[in-house]
């Protein structure tokens, strides 16, 4: 009691017990509820993965086709939400559509608010959670794919549930008549491989948020929402945005050393790099870089792709970043892969937010179930003023 320690961004706090997700950064290790990254993203889906994150286990074929059915039997939005996704200017921000888009979903769905039918809701009933995860998981590409459909002017694409999740994805993004787009599997299997690699990376920023905002009992809509807005930074989930604009900006591989002096002076960073976690190799962004040829094979080769390779040669090479242990995070070459396959930069993020929800899902679910939940209310050293008096305004100087 009393006692207070001081630890700015958390970066040496533990604010919860979990059995999720595991990464030895030193390492660059990063295991999904024990299984390797590496053999989810070669032989699982994502909504396997889903399963595995949500619900602590690989699904048997039973447990798999239920779960996949509910999931794509809940992608259709509210018709007056739809609405609301078109009333955003030509230009808006696609996260910032997604974010709002989400926080409006709270609205539709009332009996998911805690204030309206009972308090611990959540806490005490799975049923009412499992129905809320459905929603959250199916709906999500849907607000995604008419945030971009907006933009471009085109009219919606309805769902397709007898897609899978990634295909349905693609195809409402895409389709352009009633028989022209089928998704390329190609593109489809490199999505549905960085969904996977995205779904979760325990205690992040966003997912911390999610179960802040989440300790408070609200709707999962609105903790989604919170969590989206803390992806958003670029810092974080924006940082696939920041690296495509960053290597727009160095142009070519000429310009790539003396980009890095101006990281080296402070003057610029290099986004897609470092990690508070990783102190090695993020072994995600292995995986995307060779996804990304399998990409380019059908979408050609994206020529950014040799100034990348460059600059984490160069910077791997580079004391400056040796010593502070900086290596190439998963933001690093996913927008390459992005970007070749036709989606706009500002976009990316939402390609991140998409696959995480499942992530945030899994750690509320977690949250919801553990006996010692409390809600969160983290403690300040106050630096202020001691006590003072009130001086009135024509009395200061
Ligand atoms: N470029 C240049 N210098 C860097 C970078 C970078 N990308 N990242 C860290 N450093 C330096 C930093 O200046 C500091 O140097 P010094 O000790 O001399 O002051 C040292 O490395 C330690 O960095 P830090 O900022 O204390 O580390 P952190 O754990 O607080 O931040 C980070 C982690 C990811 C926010 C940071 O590395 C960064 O800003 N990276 C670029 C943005 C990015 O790629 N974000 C995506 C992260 S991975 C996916 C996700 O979470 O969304």
């Amino acid at each position: 009691p009393g006692l207070r320690l001081y630890d700015p961004g958390f970066q040496n706090t533990a604010v919860a017990q979990s059995r999720i997700t595991f990464i030895d950064g030193d390492a660059g290790i990063l295991q999904y509820r024990g299984y390797d990254i590496e053999d989810l993203a070669e032989k699982s889906n994502f909504i396997e993965v889903s399963y595995l994150l949500i619900y602590g286990e690989l699904p048997n074929k039973a447990q798999y086709s239920q779960f996949h059915h509910e999931i794509m039997h809940h992608t259709f939005v509210h018709l007056q939400l739809a609405e609301l996704m078109k009333s955003f200017n030509y230009d808006a921000h696609p996260m910032g559509m997604f974010i709002s888009g989400m926080s409006a979903m709270s609205t539709f769905h009332p009996e998911a608010n805690p204030a309206l039918v009972n308090n611990d809701m959540y806490v005490e009933d799975p049923r009412v959670r499992n129905k809320q995860i459905f929603r959250l998981l199916g709906k999500s590409p849907t607000l995604a794919a008419y945030a971009y459909r907006h933009r471009i002017g085109r009219p919606y694409n309805q769902p397709r549930n007898d897609l899978s999740y990634t295909a349905n994805f693609l195809y409402m993004m895409d389709r352009l008549s009633e028989d022209e787009y089928e998704p390329h599997p190609v593109l489809v299997k490199a999505l549905d491989i960085l969904f996977i690699l995205h779904a979760d990376h325990e205690l992040n920023c966003s997912t911390a948020a999610m179960r802040h905002i989440g300790s408070s009992h609200v709707d999962p809509y609105s903790a989604v929402a919170g969590a989206s807005a803390a992806l958003y930074g670029p810092l974080h989930g924006g940082a696939n945005e920041a690296v495509l604009r960053m290597l727009e900006g160095i142009g070519s591989v000429a310009n790539v050393i003396p980009f890095l002096e101006q990281v080296k002076n402070r003057e610029k960073k290099l986004m897609g790099f470092g990690h508070r976690v990783y102190k090695n190799y993020d072994p995600r962004a292995r995986i995307i870089r060779r996804v990304a040829y399998e990409v380019f094979e059908v979408c050609g080769r994206e020529p950014l792709i040799e100034v990348a390779i460059a600059l984490e040669k160069a910077a791997l090479a580079d004391d400056f970043f040796v010593q502070r242990k900086l290596y190439p995070n998963v933001d690093f070459y996913s927008g390459l892969i992005y970007k070749a396959m036709g989606f706009p930069t500002d976009f990316f993020p939402v390609l991140f937010a998409i696959p995480r929800v499942a992530g945030w899902l899994a750690h509320w679910k977690e949250a919801c179930e553990d006996p010692k939940g409390k809600i969160w209310r983290p403690r300040q050293i106050y630096l202020g003023e001691g006590k003072r008096s009130y001086v009135p305004l024509d009395h200061r100087s």
